[in-house]
């Protein structure tokens, strides 16, 4: 007995059709109009969009970083996105420095345990080539058996210095590396060095509020260092794919690049399409801690061509960087130093709603590019086979989307474990109906109705070469 979602209009990447989706067991086995039922469980999805869970490959679940933990770990954090619509997640694990990419997968693995109530996927950010007492360049043999384990993307940070910044050697010898295995790196680009000079200066003159975080770190200081990685992935022949590109100064190099053939590809974030620093950051309150994050909030301006790159191709990808932590508890460690704000805000929730009222009924995206954008794209460019796309053989992971449900996003009714949203009290017109994932309806009324640790590791395919 399989189920049968009747009278709903399909929507992939390329087409919107009227069909009906036939899920047996955990796998979709037919997408066509009017499907005859038989022994299934029949639901009605008129006036329901249909659609493949949504995909969002960029999150920081249970993660150590800014002398804490990000407030959500792999079963709050998972279950707010499938409240949200999400049913794949590609979360990071990080490499410690002294340690092999082995142990760090090991503690990633341990935190998912018992706990996802979706499926997830790992990158690994590397930080260390030769941990002390292994072999020289140990991590570079290492990434082959991350690549036949399923994680076939790296990430490398250009910012945080001291932290997870590495140079521009190690930087290099890493996508050299990937381009031999045909894996993806995935950068944070931002200069991290000059960005902790213009830092150091403005505590020097008592600059300490959280709206300084922003003013310190410069769209020139992200777009210098998207040029940089680009320019050292061509240099080794590897893809390179920008994470959380924030403002058009970046974006200018990405197209500089793609317009020249090169290999790179960049997602931006929820937040940098609807969040500004004139409106969230204006420098009046301890409150805007709630907005710090890295890159930080632009100004109003960069955000229409974000849109426009977002609907033109230019940006492959919308994604979170879910990196939530608690206002009272944890970005209060910052109330005397920006610097001491941990770094990153809650989204995996919102992703969805956000991108379907400010793009789609906005006009600035279609509903074909919303799927693309959220679930299509980041299965392909993220070797997920089996996720991103309804028709046959695929994963059951299915979205009916109510397009006009009115929805107030608010701290006190989200499933994240926030004390705050960084969206309180917005109204959207779009919203999540039903989610399955594998065929097992896991989301009904704005519920989870799973059990955690349902969720599984997904091995994902090394596929960087043949992206563009
Ligand atoms: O502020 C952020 N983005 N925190 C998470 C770490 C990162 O840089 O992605
Ligand atoms: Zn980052
Ligand atoms: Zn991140």
């Amino acid at each position: 007995m399989g189920t049968l979602i009747q009278h709903g209009t399909v929507i992939h990447a390329d087409s919107s059709v009227q069909a009906d989706v036939l899920i047996e067991g955990e796998t979709i086995v037919a997408v066509a109009a009017n499907l005859p039922p038989a022994d299934h469980t029949l639901v009605d999805a008129t006036g329901l969009l249909v659609m493949p869970g949504g995909i969002d490959v960029h999150t920081h679940l249970d993660m150590p970083f800014g002398g804490t933990t990000s407030a959500d770990d792999y079963l709050t954090g998972t279950r707010a996105a499938a409240i949200g619509g999400t049913t794949t997640v590609i979360d990071f694990a990080l490499q410690s420095r002294g340690h092999t990419l082995a142990e760090a997968l090991a503690v990633w693995d341990s935190k998912a345990e018992g706990k996802a109530c979706i499926d997830y996927a790992l990158h690994m950010a590397i930080t260390d080539l030769s941990p002390a007492g292994h072999p020289h360049n140990e991590t570079l043999a290492e990434m082959e058996q991350m690549v036949a384990r399923g994680i076939s993307s790296f990430k490398l940070f250009m910012a945080y210095p001291g932290v997870l910044m590495i140079d521009d050697g190690l930087m290099f010898q890493v996508m050299q590396k990937a381009a031999s295995l045909g894996a993806l790196c995935l950068i944070h680009a931002e200069n991290g060095a000059a960005i902790d000079v213009v830092v150091a200066q403005a505590l020097a003159e008592g600059k300490t509020a959280p709206h300084f975080h922003a003013l310190t770190r410069s769209t020139q200081a992200e777009a210098e260092a998207t040029h940089r990685a680009i320019a050292l992935a061509e240099m080794a022949g590897t893809t390179v794919y920008i994470v959380h590109l924030s403002n058009s100064d970046s974006l200018r190099e990405l197209k500089q690049a793609q317009a020249r053939g090169l290999r790179a590809l960049a997602e931006t974030c929820t937040q940098y399409l609807v969040l500004s620093l004139e409106e969230q950051m204006p420098g009046k309150s301890f409150e805007e801690a709630k907005y710090v994050f890295t890159p930080p909030l632009r100004l109003k301006a960069n955000q229409a061509p974000l849109w426009q790159a977002l609907a033109d191709g230019s940006l492959s990808v919308v994604s979170t960087d879910h990196c939530p932590f608690r206002f009272a508890d944890q970005k209060s460690l910052g109330r005397n130093d920006f610097t001491k704000i941990p770094n990153g805000g809650p989204g995996i929730e919102n992703r969805m709603q956000l991108l379907w009222h400010f793009g789609v009924n906005a006009g600035l995206l279609t509903p074909e590019r919303f799927v693309a954008l959220t679930a299509t794209e980041p299965a392909r460019i993220f070797g997920m086979e089996t996720k991103g796309v309804l028709a046959p053989g695929k994963d059951a992971d299915v979205l009916l989307w109510d397009p006009n449900a009115a929805y107030t996003i608010s701290a006190v009714t989200q499933s994240m474990n926030t004390d705050y949203s960084m969206f309180e009290g917005w109204q959207v017109k779009g919203n999540v109906s039903r989610v399955y994932s594998h065929g097992e309806l896991v989301v009904e009324h704005g519920k989870f109705l799973g059990t955690p640790g349902r969720g599984r590791f997904l091995h994902r395919k090394a596929n960087a070469g043949e992206l563009l």
